[in-house]
């Protein structure tokens, strides 16, 4: 039977840890069958929404990109009813045009990561989902909208590449991802992003600015202190995106255009008697 009703997942990144326009807030413990995710699940409403808030870094930001358990957080947000899903993280930027500030609503990624893992799907079980489209264009036009209304900076559409961290990138590395076409670079979208598809999920993210990679020499490196400043800085634009999305979205869930509810229809491939 399909949940007309919509709930919200909110993935918070660096600097994100709470909502605190949530009312009615329950924070519920929960176990996956892959394991923990990386904080108890908190639910509350906001304008009579249904919202779901997750830490990805988890309580006190103790775990890093590269152990987040991603399997475990799209699952146990599935299992809490989510029905869109938004991303919010931190990324470094390629362009003069995306500066610090900016909020970018990336809608392609590449995936530079190695090591987590990426499926639900494993031996006994083969499926494979399309990741042509890989984010909701509905949720991401949403994000766009409201944005633009709050006066938050912002760019709707680029490439977000993925890259497994903890490290920042190389200036051979970053040059490179430039000449690529890669518009921004984070630590966390990538297996996130699959998972939310695997999992049925419309996923879109906003990806907040927090620096230029070392691209742009005239800025230097990445330094963390100069990341923690810009996204403290984000924090109230981050705040007010949740509130107005929420009430934009309303209580009543619609299907994604990408029809990615039904995206395992067509995706598995090991026959039922196998
Ligand atoms: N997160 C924030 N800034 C970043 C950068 N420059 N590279 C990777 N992840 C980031």
């Amino acid at each position: 039977m399909v949940q007309n009703k919509r709930v919200i997942g909110i993935i918070g990144g660096s600097g994100i840890y709470a909502i605190e326009a949530l009312d009615a807030v329950q924070r519920v413990e929960v176990e996956t069958p892959w394991g923990k995710p990386s904080d108890s699940l908190v639910k509350g409403t906001i304008a009579d929404v249904d919202l779901v808030f997750l830490a990805r870094h988890g309580n006190g930001h103790a775990i890093p990109p590269h152990q987040v358990n991603y399997r475990a957080n799209i699952d146990a947000l599935k299992r809490a009813g989510v029905t869109d899903l938004i991303s919010l993280s931190a990324c470094g930027s390629f362009k003069e045009a995306l500066p610090p500030g900016m909020f970018v609503i990336a809608d392609q990624f590449i995936d530079r990561t190695g090591g987590r893992e990426k499926s639900f799907f494993e031996s006994g079980f083969v499926a494979h989902v399309s990741m042509a489209d890989p984010v909701c264009p509905a949720l991401a036009e949403a994000l766009e909208i409201s944005c633009s209304e709050l006066s938050i900076p912002n760019s709707h559409g680029g490439t977000y590449i993925c890259i497994d961290g903890p490290q920042f990138s190389s200036r051979a590395e970053s040059n490179l991802y430039k000449s690529w076409g890669c518009d921004v670079i984070g630590m966390t979208a990538m297996p996130e992003a699959k998972l939310a598809r695997e999992a049925e999920l419309p996923y879109a993210i906003a990806a907040m600015v927090t620096d230029y990679d070392c691209w742009n020499e005239s800025e230097g490196a990445v330094e963390v202190a100069k990341v923690l400043e810009t996204i403290k800085a984000n924090k109230d634009n981050a705040a007010k995106l949740i509130e107005n999305i929420a009430v934009r979205l309303g209580p009543e869930r619609t299907p994604s255009p990408s029809g990615v509810e039904k995206m395992l229809d067509m995706a598995v491939i090991t026959p039922p008697s196998a």
